[in-house]
This record gives C-alpha cells, sequence and structure tokens, in this order.
C-alpha cells in the first residue's frame, strides 16, 4: 500500500530553484519512518495529477540531523505556482535513502538520476 502525505505547500528557501529542480514542500510532522527518495503521484484539486519525484527527510546536505522534516514534491513536467494550495502526495516507489552530498553538483546529479528512473517506474506498461 502506498502512503499519502496532504498539506498546504510552503515557501522553502528557493535553494531547489538554483539547483534547477523547484519543489513543493510540505512539513511533515512526525518521525523518520517515510524517510528517502521517492517516486511519486501528486494531485492538485482542480488542476490535475502529476508524476513527481519525492525527497522526505531533513536534508543531510544542508542541515544538522535534528532539522525540521519536510517532504518536498518535484513535478515533472509542471510549470506553475503552487504556494498555498493543498496538494496530496501518494508515495509509491522507494529509490534510496537521503544522503548527505559534499557538493551541490554532487547532489544535482544524484536528483537527475531520481528523475529518470522515476519516469521509468511511472511509465505507463
Ligand atoms: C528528488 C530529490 C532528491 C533529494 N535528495 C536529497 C538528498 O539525498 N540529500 C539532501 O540533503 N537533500 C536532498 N534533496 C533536498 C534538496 O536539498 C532540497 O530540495 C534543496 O535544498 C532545496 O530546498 P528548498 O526547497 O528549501 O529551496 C532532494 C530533493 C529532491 C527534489
Amino acid at each position: 500500500m502506498s502512503v499519502v502525505i496532504e498539506g498546504v505547500v510552503e515557501h522553502g528557501d528557493a535553494r531547489g530553484r538554483l539547483l534547477g529542480f523547484p519543489t513543493a514542500n510540505l512539513r511533515l510532522p512526525g518521525g523518520p519512518e517515510h524517510d528517502g527518495v521517492w517516486a511519486a503521484r501528486v494531485l492538485v484539486p482542480e488542476l490535475g495529477t502529476w508524476p513527481a519525484t519525492v525527497s522526505v527527510g531533513t536534508r543531510p546536505t544542508y542541515y544538522a540531523a535534528d532539522a525540521v522534516r519536510l517532504a518536498e514534491a518535484h513535478l515533472l513536467d509542471f510549470d506553475g505556482d503552487l504556494y498555498e494550495r493543498t496538494i496530496r502526495v501518494e508515495l509509491l516507489h522507494l529509490l534510496r535513502e537521503q544522503v548527505a552530498c559534499a557538493t551541490s553538483a554532487e547532489l544535482v546529479e544524484l536528483i537527475r538520476d531520481d528523475v529518470t528512473r522515476t519516469r521509468a517506474q511511472l511509465a505507463p506498461n
């Protein structure tokens, strides 16, 4: 069974846009039980459903282990503003654990691969 997270999209620190992978961020109460990077589906009421690559956790590349836990959804082929909207995120396939990268460039390489794998996982047969 897949895990569903629902919440209001919050403002991030805009690094996602700098990295080339903008994300819709949801604050995630609770513990590390869903931590990791996921192939997912995101429902935006009144707009539609998008495949997404979703990162859940404390972002160890940039923050300490006791940092706030977020679900960050990068919607594939979506170009728009989701701030203040309620979205529904369905986590479908765990791709990997979040890791602490030495550089942002290294993280971008990983995310590129995550997106490729998401497209492969969610492609219709
Ligand atoms: C697909 C994906 C995978 C990610 N994987 C990691 C990771 O392994 N380690 C990490 O520290 N952050 C990871 N992140 C989180 C990025 O650090 C985060 O999106 C970036 O810092 C932008 O933050 P912002 O939305 O607050 O601007 C990932 C983000 C995405 C979208």
